[in-house]
This record gives C-alpha cells, sequence and structure tokens, in this order.
C-alpha cells in the first residue's frame, strides 16, 4: 500500500505550510491589528475590530434559576433551556435548521423563523407559564452597546439579511416574539460565541480569559484591561473587560497576503463578501471543505489525481463539504474507510490506492495550516494578557471533531507562548449556550449598567457635570427613542419627542423597575430623532457620544 504522498500533489501543497518565520510575522501584524482595534484613533479603520462586551465579570459559581439560550450564527440554529445551580447545569438541547430562504431575505423573515423556532420549543416543553430570562448568542460582528443592546456591523457565514445591518439583535428578536406571542421571554443578555465559551469555561476553571471558535466561522475573545480598552465607555472601577476581537476578519487589509494562496484568493472572489473575513476564509469549516476541492480540481487537471478524471460533483463549487474533511482526517492511515466513502458521495470511481493517500494528505495539510493559524492567534493573545496560569477555552466541530487539532495547537503554541506562561487548552461543553444563559444570569444583575451604558452620548466631557442640572439623551435601536433627565438627586425617563414625562425616581432601583416597565408601555412608533448614542451615566457622571445615524 502507498504510504507517501504523491511528490507532485506535495509540491502543490507546500504553499500551505507556514514557517516559523511566518508564524512570527502573523503574530506581530494580530497584536499591532490588535492594538489599533483598542483605540479609539485608529479603531474606526481597524479590520480587527475588538468590540467591547461589557461583560465585566466572569461567573463566580452564584448564578441559579432556569434559563434559556439562543444560539444563533453556526450551521444549525439551536434553543436550549438551562437549570444553573451550584455550578452545574441540566439542558434541553433542540436544534432548529435554518434553510437558506429564512437567512438572506429580510430582518422579519429571519427574526420570524427564530420567534418560530421558539415558539414551538417553549410549547413542546412545557415552559409558557414561566417567566423565563433569555440569553442570546449572536455570533456575528456586533457593536454592542450595552449586555443586552447592540448594533449589527455585517453579516458573515453565508447570512444576508441586508436590512438588519445597523439594527439591534435585542429588539428584532423582542418585536418577532411579540408578532408571534404566547411567550413570557425576557431577553437579557447578547454575547458572541467566543464570550459564551469563555464564560463558560470561566464557570469550571476560574484561570480562563480566552475563548475561541473554529467552527463554521472563527474568532477570539479575550479579558483585557479597562485601561487599554479605549472604546469602553462603561464601569471605569471595573478592572477588566471582555474583547471580542472579531479576528476572523484578520488580514483583510493584505497583512496575509505573504501566505495567502491562489485557493484563498478564488474563495474570497467567489464568496458573498468579497475583501472580508479573510483569516477565517483560511481556517474555519465553512471553507474548509471548499479550499480542498479547489486543490482537488487543480491536481485532477494536472493529472496528478484520479488519473486526469474529475466527477460532475467534484466540479460544483462547495460540493466537498467539512464534514467529509473531518470525516477523512478520522481515518487510519492504513484503511482509507473515509476517504473511501467521501470519494463514493463525490461520484468519484476512478480513484487508485495512491489517490487515497493524495486526498488524506491535502486534507490535513489544509486543516493543519489552520490549526496552525489559530494556535498563533491564541499565543498572541496569551502573551499579551501576561496572566499565568491560563486557560483558553475553546468550541467549534473543527476543534471538536478533527483528531490532532489540539495537537497541532498546542505544538505551535508550545513554541510561541512566553516560556514563564502556563497554559491549557480547554474544550468547552456547550460553551456558547450555557455561557448565554449565565451572561442572562448575571443580565439581572448588570442590567442597571447596561441600561445607563446605553444612555452614554458623548461628550459630557463638554458639559460640565457638576453643573448638570437637566440633560438630554436619546437612545435610537431604530424604533425607540427615549430621553433621560439628570439632576444631581432625581432622575426621569421620558420618550421624545412628545416629552410625556413618566415620574421622578429616587433611586437607581426605581430607575431599574420603571425602565423595564416603561420599555413595555410604549409602543415602538415613538421615533424621534434617530441618534445612535453610545452613552455612560454613572451615579457620578455622564460622558456622552452622539453619532447621527
Ligand atoms: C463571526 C464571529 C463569530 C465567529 C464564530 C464569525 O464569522 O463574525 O462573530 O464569533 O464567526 O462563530
Amino acid at each position: 500500500m502507498a504510504n507517501k504522498p504523491n511528490p507532485k500533489v506535495v509540491e502543490i501543497c507546500k504553499q500551505f505550510i507556514l514557517s516559523d518565520e511566518d508564524l512570527k510575522k502573523i503574530s506581530n501584524n494580530f497584536l499591532a491589528d490588535i492594538k489599533k482595534g483598542l483605540a479609539k484613533e485608529t479603531h474606526p479603520e481597524a479590520v480587527v475590530k475588538c468590540f467591547i462586551t461589557y461583560v465585566t465579570d466572569l461567573p463566580d459559581g452564584k448564578e441559579t434559576g432556569d434559563f434559556l439560550a439562543l444560539d444563533l450564527g453556526g450551521t444549525n440554529f439551536r434553543i436550549l433551556s438551562i437549570h444553573l445551580e451550584n455550578r452545574k447545569s441540566e439542558m434541553i438541547n433542540e436544534v432548529y435548521e435554518l434553510p437558506k430562504d429564512k437567512i438572506v431575505k429580510t430582518s422579519v423573515v429571519l427574526f420570524d423563523h427564530i420567534a418560530e423556532c421558539l415558539h414551538n420549543f417553549i410549547v413542546k416543553h412545557h415552559l409558557q407559564d414561566k417567566l423565563l430570562p433569555l440569553g442570546f448568542t449572536f455570533s456575528f460582528p456586533l457593536v454592542q452597546v450595552a449586555l443586552d443592546a447592540g448594533l449589527i456591523l455585517k453579516w458573515t457565514k453565508g447570512f444576508d439579511a441586508k436590512d438588519a445591518i445597523g439594527q439591534d439583535p435585542v429588539t428584532l428578536l423582542r418585536e418577532a416574539i411579540k408578532r408571534k406571542g404566547g411567550m413570557n421571554v425576557d431577553v437579557r443578555a447578547i454575547v458572541n460565541d467566543t464570550t459564551g465559551t469563555l464564560i463558560a469555561c470561566a464557570w469550571k476553571d476560574p484561570n480562563c480569559r480566552l475563548g475561541l471558535i473554529v467552527g463554521t466561522g472563527t474568532n477570539m475573545c479575550y479579558v483585557e484591561k479597562v485601561e487599554n480598552a479605549e472604546m469602553y465607555q462603561g464601569d471605569r472601577t471595573k478592572e477588566y473587560v471582555v474583547i471580542n476581537t472579531e479576528s476572523g476578519n484578520f488580514g483583510s487589509d493584505g497583512s496575509l497576503d505573504f501566505i495567502r494562496t491562489e485557493f484563498d484568493r478564488e474563495i474570497d472572489s467567489k464568496s458573498i463578501n468579497p475583501g472580508h473575513q479573510l483569516h477565517e476564509k483560511m481556517i474555519s469549516g465553512m471553507y474548509l471543505g471548499e479550499l480542498v476541492r479547489l486543490v482537488i480540481v487543480k491536481l485532477v487537471e494536472k493529472n496528478v489525481l484520479f488519473g486526469g478524471k474529475s466527477s460532475d460533483k467534484l466540479k460544483t463549487a462547495h460540493s466537498f463539504q467539512c464534514k467529509y474533511v473531518t470525516e477523512i482526517l478520522t481515518d487510519t492511515q492504513n484503511t482509507f474507510v473515509h476517504v473511501k466513502k467521501v470519494l463514493e458521495e463525490m461520484e468519484v470511481k476512478h480513484a487508485k490506492k495512491q489517490d487515497w493517500q493524495d486526498l488524506y494528505y491535502i486534507c490535513d495539510i489544509v486543516n493543519r495550516r489552520g490549526a496552525s493559524l489559530a494556535a498563533i492567534g491564541v499565543a498572541t493573545l496569551i502573551n499579551k494578557m501576561g496572566f499565568s496560569p491560563v486557560t483558553a477555552g475553546i468550541d467549534g466541530t473543527l476543534y471538536r471533531l478533527i483528531p490532532g487539532f489540539h495537537d497541532q495547537m498546542m505544538e505551535v503554541m508550545k513554541r510561541f507562548v512566553d516560556k514563564n506562561i502556563e497554559f491549557k487548552l480547554m474544550l468547552s461543553e456547550d460553551g456558547s449556550g450555557r455561557g448565554a444563559a449565565l451572561a442572562a444570569a448575571s443580565g439581572l444583575r448588570v442590567r442597571l449598567s447596561g441600561l445607563l451604558g446605553r444612555f452614554s452620548v458623548e461628550a459630557l466631557e463638554k458639559l460640565k457635570l457638576s453643573q448638570l442640572e437637566q440633560c438630554e439623551l436619546c437612545w435610537t435601536s431604530g424604533l425607540l427613542v427615549i430621553g433621560l433627565e439628570l439632576s444631581r438627586s432625581q432622575t426621569r425617563i421620558y420618550t421624545r419627542p412628545a416629552a410625556s414625562r413618566l415620574k421622578w425616581l429616587h433611586s437607581l432601583e426605581e430607575l431599574e423597575s420603571s425602565y423595564t416597565g416603561w420599555l413595555r408601555a410604549f409602543p415602538s412608533d415613538n421615533v424621534g430623532d434617530r441618534y445612535y448614542v453610545h452613552s455612560q451615566v454613572t451615579t457620578s457622571g455622564i460622558a456622552t457620544t452622539r453619532i447621527p445615524k
């Protein structure tokens, strides 16, 4: 039996091999991009956005209760009901399909589908009578303005409900839930899947400081000092905040061009979002199968594989699924059981033993590059944070299912993580779902700061806080505009432009409860001025940023 790949295959695949010099350069570029994302001055043009998550505390194990979690952003959409108690969780998990026609039309189509599935879940599990706090894992680039609010920056991974860009997914969800009716849920937190993974792993391992996803897409979040997070508008007494780096977009300014292959360029040019998510397109499950297919097609054309004979299926873009790569890589090199099965599915009937070996080799080399790229990113952030011991929580099908993915990451990391840092990679057990529930649990605690976070409009640096008698701040997620008046001893909330006053509030608790009631009491058509407002209000002062839409 052949046990070595064909040298011609090896030659073509060389492009996927990263030297330590390449990895060092990638690490330097990534660190520079992280710093750009964090800094106010360079954030607008940064390709690695480093979004603030408003998660300033990791779970302390006291989180208790029943929660719902929605997980949107992978190949499937999942709903979970989770009971948390004494650092243990019990979960019911249902997976729902996300047909293409639901994800590329409008926000209403997408969110109505989600609400429909949620309704089915609630009815199926007899949860109608309970008021359930909900954590929403939303795994797309989001400019977060509070724990339960944000604005969608762009779609990735084949989603494309264009009108949703610039809207708040929590509002879209709440409205869809209302349209559907018959549900008693309270959306309390929105988290990226990386953040969900970090939170869930930190619940188990208090040294966890980083979350990585290597699944349909890829991304990393990590714990940063508030003093370095210049875009942070929250409570300054907090020392740390979780940063959603959106590292999948790394390289989109050309900084990875020195390692991109002809195949990477082809994938990108034919994708729904050319020029974006270039790092993700070199690593993640959405693109891995297609990368392998493009290499195969080239080798068939060169008469190196399958005796130069292709199949219609092999010629079809995206026909080589990611799961074929994971299956092939679970093969033992002696039997090639999965290679043969995959070739059958690809309608390639004329493969020989050498082809089996070569196909295994191609999958391995392409995937190994992804593992190295993920690893160097994690190593860079671990070195930047400087915690030791430190754990990285990881989720996603590639890390979970591909034998050797963990070891390949470790190999790279051992070479690049500072020698004085002790580190560990931890597989998350259903990270993002449990993490979202934990975030919803803490959402109650931090909701007020979230609310205040929303009102932080700019620059009341300009206003003299000490003289502040009355101040009008506006918030809109596209549908609601409200105003907040503050004086030293009193706070009141009213809608704009009608300014229909609610009542004076004398304590922050009152503000919280009144706000919740208020939001429900006012219909969403009180739209006045439209601003996207990014702000910070604390009991001691206000800082505001007002960005016209
Ligand atoms: C999204 C990230 C997400 C990652 C993993 C990327 O496409 O932009 O927000 O964390 O996929 O799901």
